[in-house]
């Protein structure tokens, strides 16, 4: 077991990916903490896995909630070893016709969030004195732009950018920062961009899909299982020597 009695804080982790990764985390042995927007689905997700996990209720665009429940799991699980920043949104439309709404919201969630859940999470490690492991969510819609994608990409390309300056402030507080960057997940995610490039590029639903799967140089979309793995392997003793790194895992789509 590669997290045993590790601490956990996933945000988003009440579908998807993120909750992919809390089942992954308590099979290493560590106890999980699902914080997301959506309480209802976190708690039935929680229940799914197990005891190991319990589900709070955030909204990581409020920045005193996000300090009240890092001080509250601190203080009830007596840490935290690893954070996840993984709640995002998706947003498009292209620079001629971006709204201040949308990058607003596209921001507040994408990426201010995961700025102030690493400066919340990263004080409490560094007050506990034992080190601790960040990964954030980034995208293979960081590494480039996309005429449709301007907000999203930003938002993107700038956590993999906090990545790098996180980690480097914080290796010497034994802290490793990393980030993620898959390329196309099924789930739910998906169906919202779907739905968006449907209406952009008046495409039938699903065509968008079909059409990206194919042009995935592996053939398929990922599934959240296919990403676990690193995100197991990011937050255990196996990557100590590794920080301020974006990986890609995204079937070859992004070669770097
Ligand atoms: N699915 C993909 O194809 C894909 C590709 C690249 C990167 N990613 C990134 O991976 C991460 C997870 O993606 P996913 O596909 O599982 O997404 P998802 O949309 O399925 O899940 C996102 C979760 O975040 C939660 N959330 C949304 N707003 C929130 C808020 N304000 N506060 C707290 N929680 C909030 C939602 O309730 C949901 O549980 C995201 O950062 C996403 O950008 C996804």
């Amino acid at each position: 077991m590669r997290l045993k009695d590790k601490i956990a804080l996933i945000t988003g982790g009440a579908r998807g990916i993120g909750f992919g990764f809390a089942e992954a985390f308590v099979k290493e042995g560590a106890k999980v903490v699902i914080a997301d927007i959506d309480i209802e689905r976190a708690t039935r997700a929680a229940a799914s896995i197990g005891p190991a996990v319990k589900a709070v209720k955030l909204d990581v665009t409020d920045l005193a909630a996000i300090d009240a429940v890092v001080r509250a799991v601190d203080e009830e699980f007596g840490g935290i070893d690893i954070l996840v920043n993984n709640a995002a949104i998706f947003d498009m439309a292209p620079i001629n016709e971006i709204s201040e709404a949308s990058y607003d919201r596209v921001f507040a969630i994408n990426l201010k969030a995961p700025l102030f859940m690493m400066k919340a999470v990263s004080n409490v490690m560094i007050a506990r004195g034992r080190g601790g492991k960040i990964i954030n969510m980034a995208s293979q819609a960081g590494r480039r732009g996309e005429a449709l994608v301007t907000l999203y990409c930003a938002s993107k390309a700038a956590i993999i950018s906090a990545t790098q300056s996180a980690a480097l402030a914080l290796v010497k507080h034994g802290i490793n920062v990393n980030a993620i960057a898959p390329g196309v997940v099924d789930g739910e995610h998906w169906d919202v961009v779907d739905a968006q490039f449907a209406k952009w590029e008046g495409l039938k639903p699903g065509e968008k899909k079909a059409a990206v799967a194919k042009s995935v140089p592996i053939g398929r979309f990922a599934t959240p299982d296919d990403i676990k793995g690193l995100a197991v392997f990011l937050a255990s003793a196996d990557s100590d020597y590794i920080l301020a790194q974006t990986y890609n895992v995204d079937g070859g789509n992004w070669m770097s």
